[in-house]
């Protein structure tokens, strides 16, 4: 092997471990404190972004959540938006959004500490 190859592996070696460094980095982040912020990062986490639009990212197999913290207070008779947010998340089949399909996964609430699913829900409302 010449050395400039040897010199070449060297490189690439050294530039994958600077890769698996800074992923190792951003995947340590630590927890927000605030409620939102925190609940931005859970969002992203826990994968919803995989499958809801955000501020104009994310994917689109459910609803855009850009404005749920209006949208919420409409969806269900005599629920506040707070207690729909909270409820799609712990028990998504309980009310199917028209147009969707109820592929929401379930078991999010064992996910979650108390503290976390309120940074969510806190983090969606602020969606106006
Ligand atoms: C596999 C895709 C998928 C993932 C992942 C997912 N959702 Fe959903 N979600 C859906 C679909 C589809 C609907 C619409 C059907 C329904 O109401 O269940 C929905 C509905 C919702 C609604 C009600 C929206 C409305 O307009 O009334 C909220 C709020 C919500 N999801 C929040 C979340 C949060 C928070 C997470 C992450 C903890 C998450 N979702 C993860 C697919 C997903």
């Amino acid at each position: 092997m010449s050395l400039l190859s040897t010199h070449g592996m060297m490189r690439r070696f050294l530039l994958f471990c600077v890769v698996v460094l800074a992923t190792a980095v951003a995947c340590a982040e630590p927890p927000a404190t605030e409620p939102i912020p925190r609940g931005r990062q859970l969002f992203g986490q826990l994968g919803c972004s995989n499958c809801h639009t955000i501020d104009g990212q994310g994917g689109h197999v459910g609803p855009d959540l850009t404005h749920i913290g209006t949208t919420a207070a409409t969806r269900r008779a005599g629920m506040s938006a707070e207690d729909y947010i909270r409820q799609s998340i712990l028990d998504p089949g309980a009310y199917v959004v028209p147009g969707y399909n109820d592929v929401m996964p379930r078991g999010f609430g064992q996910r979650l500490s108390p503290s976390d699913l309120d940074a969510l829900v806190t983090f969606l409302l602020s969606h106006q």
